[in-house]
């Protein structure tokens, strides 16, 4: 067995380097509540624990106030909940505020590095974690001179918004633990033992998934996305351009996917039309949660090719984290 160390656990006072990432739609407190009593660190992401788009600012941070007691009461283990969990820049503030209120041990900032954000954490004593959509060398060096606990360097094979510069998972780690002194973790397409310790070797010291989580007992995903999960590989993959973050976006075939696919084929823009076919995130709510292959759009890690059952979210710990245990 291999042993490797990790500053991590200490840092954010859980018992394994793995952290379950924030997925629109796809988190609520049931998962974040067995990561964490698992012994990594769960995490909400935007629309935690909902099936329906909220109508204004109160009720996107009512309803997380909500989802964030419910973990609450299934575990005392530490968890996270990132600040930025809305497009709307007026959810900041309230966001912040409820985060402190509620005493959430550990955040997420992933969107602007704000010295005035980094610095309120800080000194109310909450860890912060720090992922760039598109990491740079140049800010992580400025989000660990603000004072970021860990990073997390964002790599080309990840489900979700993929970076626009497009640096593979494995080039992502070292190039950003070569420039900070503060603990990486490395994301994109980790979902087996081997994969985990990988990363280890290229200097991170804990993953950061998502994909490998939805595929587990405890997740909200729909079961026949579940199915595809476990049925399909990464080649099953259809890539495509969209103009938030000016990036690519990945999804399993649906009817929904391959109109994408032809609509970057022909639009030189590749714009406008994309987005209001993918409806923002409720594309993915209608794909993932509600299982819907016409309508909906299927965002997953090109990981999915190690993904062979529907486990608890325990046994994938215990799986991943051997080299700890
Ligand atoms: C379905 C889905 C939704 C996601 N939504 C968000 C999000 O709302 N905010 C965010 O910061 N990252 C989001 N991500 C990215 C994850 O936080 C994480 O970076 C990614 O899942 C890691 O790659 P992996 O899925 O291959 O493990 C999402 C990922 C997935 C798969």
């Amino acid at each position: 067995m291999m042993k490797f160390q990790s500053r991590i656990p200490e840092i954010l006072g859980i018992k394994y380097p793995i952290i379950q990432a924030a997925m629109s739609w796809m988190t609520d407190a049931k998962l974040v509540a067995a990561v964490s009593n698992a012994g990594g660190l769960g995490m909400l992401g935007p629309h935690a624990g909902q099936t329906t788009n909220p109508t204004s600012t109160e009720e996107v941070i009512d309803r997380m106030r909500a989802e964030i007691r419910k973990i609450k009461a299934l575990t005392d283990k530490p968890f996270a909940v990132p600040v930025y969990i809305s497009e709307n820049p007026a959810v900041i503030e309230p966001m912040k505020q409820l985060l402190l209120e509620e005493k959430v041990p550990v955040v997420l900032i992933n969107v602007v590095l704000d010295p005035e954000l980094f610095r309120t954490f800080k000194e109310a004593g909450v860890k912060i974690i720090y992922r760039a959509y598109n990491p740079t060398i140049e800010s992580s060096k400025e989000a660990e001179r603000l004072g970021a606990d860990v990073i997390v360097t964002t790599g080309f094979d990840e489900g979700g918004s993929v970076p626009s510069n497009p640096i593979g998972t494995f080039s992502a780690i070292s190039h950003i633990a070569d420039a900070v002194n503060i603990p990486v973790m490395a994301t994109g397409g980790i979902a087996d033992i081997r994969g985990v310790r990988a990363t280890f070797v290229l200097g991170a010291e804990g993953v950061y998934i998502g994909t490998a989580f939805l595929a587990t007992e405890e997740s909200r995903m729909a079961e026949n996305v579940k199915q595809m999960l476990v049925d399909m590989t990464a080649e099953d993959q259809m890539i495509f351009r969209i103009n938030m973050l000016n990036s690519f976006y990945r999804s399993l075939p649906t009817q929904l996917a391959h109109k994408m696919v032809a609509e970057d084929n022909t639009d030189p823009v590749r714009g406008e039309k994309a987005q209001a076919l993918m409806q923002g995130t409720v594309g993915m709510r209608i794909g993932m949660l509600e299982g819907d292959l016409e309508n909906g759009y299927i965002s997953v890690g090109n990981g999915i090719t190690y993904i062979k059952e529907i486990r608890p979210v325990k046994a994938l710990i215990d799986d991943l984290m051997q080299d700890f245990i």
